[in-house]
């Protein structure tokens, strides 16, 4: 028999995430702070819970998917929160993407209140999460991670388990995104040097991805900056400068000088200032076009 399941956190990744589990056939309760969010999915059989407390006590695993750091701690900790309401055992698998030292700590309280805490950080845009495709990164208790595998495969095409510390999974997210967040400015870059030279910025795209790197994440990407397509938004500019935030407070916490993590956070945070933390993170490729005197959208 399938777990009882909760999500809370109906954003961009997940309401697709909620729905493929509620296809899937897991009896599932949702909460959103927004409640309007939810509609769509009480209408396909999901039950309403109104806080975070509430879904809690109805379900056996709760997945949390909300913006950051301190979105989760509310959550969890705060007024009507979900850990004073989960049953003995039961597992919360928190899939934002936040700092290591926030899953360790989570981790910790949970165990203090006889409940389990699993990490599980997805790579995979919003339409990569609609088609159950998302690449999960687990740690866990291997008990807790191996009662969750049901639900991770439901929504997933594969799944890392790289331990029983919580934190490595954020770690290993972090990393990700960090290589995400340079190809984002090598693009920038190389558009904004093709382009002032009056070439073809998607031709120039094909060929160079053809020949070096064969690679969809490239090429999607890519597209989106020649395309000028930053709205409505897939991952918001503004979560990649909390991203490069985070990879630089772990950098640093660990000793470890990671420059090119520096000049993707100014410039995200120049993406900010202008008012574009809404567009898709790829919009950074216009702080670039800017700076080269090529205007900017
Ligand atoms: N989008 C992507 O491509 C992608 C890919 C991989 C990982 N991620 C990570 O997944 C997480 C969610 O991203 P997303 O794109 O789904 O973000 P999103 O569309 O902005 O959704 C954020 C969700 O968090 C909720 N939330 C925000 N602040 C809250 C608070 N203080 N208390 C309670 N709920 C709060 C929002 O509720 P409301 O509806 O009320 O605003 C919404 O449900 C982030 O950690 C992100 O880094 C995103």
């Amino acid at each position: 028999m399938l777990e009882r399941v909760a999500v809370i956190g109906l954003g961009n990744m997940g309401l697709p995430i909620a729905r493929n589990l509620l296809r899937a056939g897991f009896p599932l309760t949702v909460h959103n702070r927004t409640k309007a969010k939810a509609e769509p999915l009480v209408a396909e059989g999901a039950a309403w819970a109104e806080s975070p407390a509430a879904a809690g006590a109805r379900a056996r695993i709760v997945v949390t998917m909300v913006s950051d750091d301190s979105a989760l701690d509310g959550v969890v900790s705060g007024e009507h929160g979900l850990l004073g309401a989960l049953e003995r055992d039961a597992i919360h698998v928190a899939m934002s993407t936040v700092e290591p030292a926030t899953a360790r700590r989570l981790a910790d309280a949970h165990h203090r209140h006889g409940a389990r805490y699993v990490a599980a950080p997805v790579f995979g845009r919003p339409e990569t999460a609609e088609q159950a495709k998302l690449w999960v990164i687990a740690a866990g208790a291997g008990d807790a991670v191996e009662t969750c595998l049901p639900l991770l495969k439901a929504l997933s095409r594969g799944i890392s388990r790289v331990g029983e510390d919580p934190s490595r999974a954020n770690l290993v997210k972090l990393a990700g995104n960090f290589l995400l967040l340079a190809m984002l400015e090598a693009l920038g870059e190389v558009f904004a040097f093709v382009e002032k030279a009056g070439m073809n910025r998607l031709e120039v795209l094909e060929t160079l991805n053809g020949a070096l790197f064969a690679s969809p994440v490239y090429q999607a990407n890519g597209e989106r900056m020649c395309r000028g397509a930053f709205s409505p938004a897939g991952f918001q500019l503004a979560l990649g400068l909390k991203d490069a935030r985070l990879v630089l407070r772990a950098a640093d916490q660990l000793g470890v000088p990671m420059p090119l993590a520096g000049l993707a956070h100014d410039h995200l945070l120049t993406g900010v200032a202008r008012g574009q933390g809404h567009l898709d993170w790829t919009a950074v490729a216009e702080v670039l076009r800017d700076a080269a005197g090529l205007g900017s959208r």
